[in-house]
């Protein structure tokens, strides 16, 4: 690499990911830097990493603080505020490499600005190929940003795929760890409570997806993640349940041979991958205790009890504006879970229900219209004419529909 040090912006660095990558940054002083933190609201959390990393920008994009929170107290970092200053922040000319470590849609917008604006883009957040993989990646190639997956069983396939003939690849294997459920029937899962849902058995991550992995919608949401980010059809992507979670992906040639990335169930190791790409340095992350590793099992996943899965492979097939809808009904759904407002499986529930209305105004819009699809507005759908006119603006409007939808289906 070269002696000078990467400066790195980091999108939601209050988070669990926020916070593994500071570790890695830590632990690579002469390579990285940080010069840019942002968060939505943890003033307390941002103020102590500004101290420590002495970033030159730190961002709360919740509006209403300015006035509540005091910039000379993050001095010499200037303190900023808003969505515009977290746009602005992921295209800083002086920054490097953006970690988009926010979770849900949120994180769309300051990964479309650092793709925009042509950086490395160490990607946690899901979600944003959820909403506009095609769109991203178009934005990507013109700008010649690059995207480093940082979800761990997508830096495996990532790392699988490296010095690989692609037309060779048959498909790849995503591992799922099963979440707090796995083995549950579906009438056991009628009353269970966020608390038992946030009780995951593996990994210690933010509670959003820590619910998805409950209700496996967290794999829904990669392998539309991964139908995207790998070009790959829906058919080609395999979901293995996998409890241990040290195998993160697999990749299956056309002769038949399968390779494998394997490390212990450690978020820094892929974010530090991201971070020094294409480099590999002794980091912070778990070592494989060999002398432990007894066995590894696999299964498959239990479609009947965990529905979710289904909708991610629907979605990855259909395409278009159908991830933004599922994403945005999956999170409306969690966060009214997490409050005690509805039961655990509402949350597929509602997003069957809110992508059956889509696909139900899709339709009717395209039998009067010919082969034009159908496109969101902030007010319902809109006819427009061919999917290359998807712009994120009508990414943004299907997911704001989708929301209204998905509160009035969870209110009825
Ligand atoms: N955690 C994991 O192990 C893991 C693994 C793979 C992938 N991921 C993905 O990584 C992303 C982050 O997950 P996480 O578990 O780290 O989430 P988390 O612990 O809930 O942290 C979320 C971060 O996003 C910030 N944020 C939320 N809304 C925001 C907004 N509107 N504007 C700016 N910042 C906002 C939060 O700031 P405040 O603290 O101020 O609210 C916080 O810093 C998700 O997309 C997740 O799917 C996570």
């Amino acid at each position: 690499m070269a002696s000078q040090k990467r400066r790195i912006a980091i999108l939601g660095s209050t988070g669990s990911i926020g916070v593994s990558a500071l570790e890695v940054v830590a632990a690579f002083p002469d390579r990285l830097e940080v010069v840019g933190l942002a968060a939505r609201r943890n003033v307390q959390r941002l103020h102590e990493q500004v101290r420590r990393f002495q970033p030159r920008w730190a961002v709360l994009t919740e509006e209403n603080l300015q006035g509540l929170v005091s910039p000379s107290e993050f001095r010499p970092a200037q303190l900023l505020f808003g969505e515009a200053s977290l746009r602005q922040l992921a295209a800083e000319p002086s920054v490097d490499v953006v970690l988009i470590a926010i979770v849900g849609a949120a994180g769309l917008v300051g990964a479309w600005s650092a793709v925009e604006a042509g950086k490395i883009v160490a990607l946690a957040n899901k979600e944003a190929l959820v909403l506009a993989g095609p769109l991203l990646l178009q934005l990507a190639e013109r700008s010649h940003a690059q995207i480093l997956p940082v979800d761990s069983e997508h830096s495996a396939i990532f790392q699988l795929l490296q010095h690989r003939n692609r037309s060779e690849l048959a498909r790849i294997v995503l591992t799922a760890s099963g979440g707090p459920f796995r083995g549950k029937t579906r009438a056991e899962l009628e009353h269970v409570t966020a608390q038992e849902a946030l009780h995951h058995p593996v990994w210690q991550m933010g509670p959003k997806i820590t619910v998805d992995s409950a209700t496996l919608m967290n794999k829904a949401l990669e392998i539309i993640e991964a139908r995207w980010l790998f070009e790959v059809a829906a058919e080609q992507i395999l979901v293995l349940i996998h409890p241990e979670s040290i195998v993160h992906g697999l990749v299956e040639m056309r002769d038949g041979a399968v390779f494998a990335q394997l490390s212990p169930p450690d978020m820094r190791l892929p974010i530090q991958y991201a971070l020094l790409y294409p480099e590999r340095w002794p980091g912070p992350a778990q070592r494989l205790d060999w002398s432990g590793l007894r066995q590894l099992h696999f299964e498959k996943p239990d479609v009947e009890t965990f529905p979710a899965l289904q909708l991610g492979y629907e979605v990855a097939k259909r395409g278009g504006l159908s991830g933004a809808v599922l994403n945005a009904a999956n999170e409306v759904a969690v966060d009214c879970f997490l409050a005690g407002r509805c039961r655990f499986l509402d949350i597929p529930r509602t997003c069957r229900a809110v992508l059956d209305t889509y696909y139900a105004q899709a339709s009717a819009s395209q039998s009067t219209a010919g082969t034009t699809l159908v496109h969101a507005s902030a007010t319902g759908f809109t006819n427009s004419r061919a999917e290359e006119t998807w712009s994120l603006e009508s990414v943004l409007a299907a997911d704001r529909w989708a929301r209204q939808e998905a509160s009035r289906w969870l209110n009825t």
